[in-house]
């Protein structure tokens, strides 16, 4: 454990860490080599990423691996990433349950190959009880997406004679999200030099702090996470309040 946080109450340290995963195509390119082999050499960082949680404090990582705007990609590379999402849960879930990972999944899943939403399925079953990290994986994952489902089931609730429209405020509209479980990110990285939010947790980021940091995400590591979390420790949030 170091000094960043106990992952306790009162530490300073985020609590929810949010990552925009960018960088794989250019990180390839760089290489010579196709986009799909960025994605590959991304998707094995997640696990240095995840495993470095506890030391850290972060109790919840939310990843976006695919949003609801990735399906304009080419065929073959939609075709690949949602081959490696399969081969990744596959391969990740026994590896989740032995470190304590319990994960679930943001996003429209029905939209996704029965297969991939079955072995989804499988992972959140299977890691259930797992108290350590909380990983949520955000795959076919749109903000404006998930607010547009919410609002859907709202209004069938409504229609429904389960809830009165006077009844709807902040608190009601969090419970139809897709993240109705977790607690609001405290901070939320995108890698690759973009300085975009590209349609992520639009609604629960709205106080939380950015870091837009160079590196590609192939690239990221423990250390420069690390780095990152250690920089959130020394930012003042308001909440739009003033301190005495
Ligand atoms: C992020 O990397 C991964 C996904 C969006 C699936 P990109 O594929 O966007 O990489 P760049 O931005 O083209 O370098
Ligand atoms: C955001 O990255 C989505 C993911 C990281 C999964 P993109 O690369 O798709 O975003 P834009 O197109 O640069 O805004
Ligand atoms: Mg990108």
């Amino acid at each position: 454990m170091d000094g960043t946080g106990s992952g306790e109450n009162g530490h300073k340290g985020p609590r929810h860490v949010a990552i925009i995963m960018d960088g794989n195509g250019r990180w390839a390119q760089m290489r010579r080599r196709p986009r799909l082999f960025g994605h590959q050499a991304g998707a094995r960082r997640v696990r240095e990423i995840v495993e470095a949680c506890p030391d850290l404090g972060v109790r919840y990582l939310t990843i976006f691996a695919f949003s609801t705007e990735n399906w304009k990609r080419t065929q073959a590379e939609v075709t690949g990433l949602m081959y490696l999402f399969r081969r990744y849960i596959t391969r990740e879930m026994q590896a989740f349950v032995k470190e304590g990972v319990c994960v679930r999944f943001i996003g429209d899943r029905l939209r996704l190959d029965p297969k991939l939403q079955a072995l989804m399925d499988e992972a959140e079953t299977l890691t259930r009880d797992c108290t350590k990290v909380n990983l949520t994986i955000a795959l076919n994952y749109g903000a404006r997406d998930e607010v547009a489902r919410a609002i859907r089931d709202l209004a069938a609730d409504v229609k429904a004679g389960r809830l009165e429209p006077d009844a709807v405020d902040e608190t009601t509209l969090t419970r139809y999200l897709d993240t109705q479980v977790l607690p609001d990110p405290d901070l939320v990285i995108r890698t690759s030099g973009e300085a975009r939010v590209s349609n992520f947790l639009l609604w629960q980021s709205a106080y939380a702090e950015y870091e837009f940091i160079d590196t590609l995400w192939p690239d990221f590591s423990r250390e420069i996470f690390a780095e990152v979390v250690a920089r959130y420790a020394t930012r003042d949030r308001r909440f739009g309040a003033v301190k005495a």
